[in-house]
């Protein structure tokens, strides 16, 4: 475990220096890990584990069965219906997508006997039990590993050698090993490094960030500016390389290699001017609708939403409605093609 000093603040992390794989493969080595949902993240964390020599079984329904074939899964031997796998494993990795995890509970509760670990990948589940009915049994490990990215960067990372950073959290230990059992997964998973948490914190900072700057947040500014820009006379050109394509091909991998003032510090005077004189503008301005959503967050108005709406039978069709909408945008008509002029696609 290395202790990392941040402006004072003391905190503990595990990297895969110091958690070997080799250690996670012997600590695992009577384990079967059970992937319950071959969807985005099952199907990252189930080829990884896979990948790093760990008995791994897959439990899924029609929706991805083909799909984990297709990728070296063998029906009756690593590929089984969801209560089948969890029934032949010791660590149950519950990773349908949260309204599914409340869908199958009932029936997934009765293979978890005694000894068992139950996985989480956010702590939802869990933490608003009142609203999924998800309280497991009190003789088993109830563990999570978050990997801190999309599902398929999880495989991405891992097949680039570079790994994922990940929180960690033990919410009962039946066994005495859970801690020792969710680094080994963690590790076996491909994260990079681990840092602890809990599954309350876990899942109101991960609904609050996706919902705010991560995702909800962002779109939201990029689409003010490109339609304020637009509003003014600028060219749907002008308007999308100067609020999207400036951002995610030259600034942003800036910040992520030093920071933000690294950033700064490697734009015009007149640039760094203007950024800092309006930086703490937006912060304040946004500020109250922060506020606003942990709020919604904490008190499950927010899991209540998901909950309804990922269960509708026609959920998959009204979400690519959704989606097709922000795709047929001008906006990111304008990004696609821009995106297509870029000399590496150019040039094909
Ligand atoms: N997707 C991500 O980037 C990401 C990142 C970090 C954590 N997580 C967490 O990982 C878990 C899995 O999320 P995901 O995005 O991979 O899920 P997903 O939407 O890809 O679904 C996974 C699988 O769930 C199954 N499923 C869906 N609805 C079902 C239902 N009603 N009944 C039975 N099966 C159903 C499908 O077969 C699918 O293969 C969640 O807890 C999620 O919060 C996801």
């Amino acid at each position: 475990m290395s202790k990392i000093n941040i402006g004072g603040i003391e905190e503990e992390v595990i990297t895969s220096e110091e958690f070997t794989l080799e250690h996670a493969r012997d600590v695992l080595k009577d384990e079967t890990v059970a992937v319950i949902g071959y969807g985005v993240q099952g199907r990252g964390q189930a080829l990884n584990m896979k990948d790093n020599g760990i008995k791994c079984i897959v439990g899924e329904g029609d929706y991805n069965w083909q799909k984990a074939i297709d990728e070296g899964f063998v029906p009756g031997e690593t590929l089984f219906p969801p209560i089948e796998a969890a029934k032949h494993g010791t660590i149950i990795q519950y990773l349908l997508n949260d309204a599914g995890q409340k869908a199958m509970w009932p029936e997934l509760k009765p293979q978890l006997t005694e000894g068992k670990a139950l996985y989480f990948s956010h702590g939802f589940s869990i933490v608003y039990k009142e609203q999924t009915g998800v309280i497991p049994p009190a003789d088993i490990d109830v563990i999570m590993v978050a990997p801190k990215g999309a599902g398929r960067t999880v495989r991405d990372n891992f097949l680039a050698g570079s790994g994922i950073n990940s929180s960690y959290a033990v919410f009962q230990d039946y066994t005495k090993k859970a801690v020792e059992r969710t680094l080994a997964v963690g590790v076996a998973i491909g994260s990079g490094y681990l840092f602890p948490t809990t599954f309350e914190k876990e899942v109101f900072s991960d609904l609050t960030g996706e919902r705010g700057v991560l995702m909800g947040c962002l779109a939201g500014v990029l689409e003010a500016q490109y339609n304020l820009l637009r509003k003014h006379g600028h060219s749907p050109s002008e308007a999308f390389n100067e609020t999207v394509e400036e951002l995610t091909q030259s600034l942003m991998p800036l910040v992520a290699q030093n920071g933000m003032d690294w950033m700064y510090a490697n734009c015009s005077t007149t640039a760094q001017r203007g950024a800092l004189d309006w930086k703490n503008k937006f912060r304040d301005a946004v500020a109250p609708v922060f506020d606003e959503l942990y709020d919604r967050v904490i008190t499950g108005k927010e899991t209540e939403i998901v909950l309804t709406k990922g269960s509708a039978p026609n959920y998959r069709d009204e979400l690519q409605k959704e989606l097709d909408t922000i795709k047929n945008s001008e906006m990111w008509l304008a990004g696609a093609a821009v995106r297509a002029l870029r000399p590496e696609r150019r040039n094909k």
